[in-house]
């Protein structure tokens, strides 16, 4: 058996939208919020494998712009998880090569959250190994709308290469590999413009349960496919 991904075919970006941390806890008659805590932890965990794999970027769908009208407890419960999951980030900053940035907008939250997210990036500005964003009050129209505002505030002619230049991730190339857990088939308002040529995997698996095998396994299939960009 293969315990490693061909890295001629390594995706240079992948983006993943970690669906099904509820149905995770409903399973196991936790709290959802429980199964949130599951999938941070699960995120910390394949960020380092993804990293050893030799990957450069991980973006991931942490908070969209649509969860504001979950439940409160809910909500709060995600923007606790982000406080102590940012907070061991910078604790672990010295020891750490990853790169962490964000996507989305962040002024939606209370400045003790985004004062951790300045340090982060500040902290992690030079690193060199992993490049994860973490899109966070984000959507992919919300985004484009900002960008293109911003644009025509500034009177500048509105095309691809502006455009791309305007949005919140730039100079982050796009992502190839697009995974999705917990057997949903869409895109839910992420990455709406970035996403046009990547591959898309769909896998029912719940993210706390998507393990280093089936990372893996989401590799392979990558490694497989013909990318044409549209060209023959
Ligand atoms: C979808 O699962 C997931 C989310 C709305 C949030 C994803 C967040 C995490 C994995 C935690 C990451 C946190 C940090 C701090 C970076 P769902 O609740 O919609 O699952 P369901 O479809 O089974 O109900």
């Amino acid at each position: 058996m293969r315990t490693t991904v061909d890295s001629r075919a390594l995706p240079q970006h992948v983006a993943i939208i970690m669906d099904g941390n509820g149905r995770w806890a409903s399973k196991r008659l936790l709290p959802h919020n429980a199964g949130h805590r599951a999938g941070a932890q699960n995120l910390r965990k394949l960020s380092e494998e993804i990293e050893r794999l030799g990957i450069k970027y991980l973006t991931v769908y942490a908070l969209s712009t649509e969860n504001w009208a979950r439940p409160e407890k809910e909500v709060q419960g995600l923007i606790k998880l982000m406080h102590e999951y940012f907070q061991q980030y910078i604790d672990d900053s010295k020891k750490n090569d990853m790169k962490l940035t964000f996507i989305g907008d962040v002024s939606r939250f209370e400045p003790d959250l985004r004062q951790k997210i300045e340090t982060l990036k500040t902290l992690t500005k030079e690193k060199k190994g992993l490049h994860v964003t973490l899109a966070i009050n984000y959507g992919a129209r919300d985004e484009l709308a900002r960008a293109a505002r911003k644009l025509a505030e500034e009177g500048t002619y509105i095309d691809e290469e502006t455009l791309t230049r305007t949005l919140d991730g730039f100079p982050t190339p796009d992502p190839d590999l697009l995974i999705r857990t917990g057997g949903e088939m869409r895109l839910s308002n992420f990455m709406l413009w970035q996403l046009a040529y990547a591959e898309m995997y769909f896998t029912d698996i719940l993210w706390p349960d998507f393990g280093k095998k089936d990372l893996n396994a989401a590799l392979e299939w990558f490694g497989g496919r013909a990318r044409r960009f549209g060209g023959r």
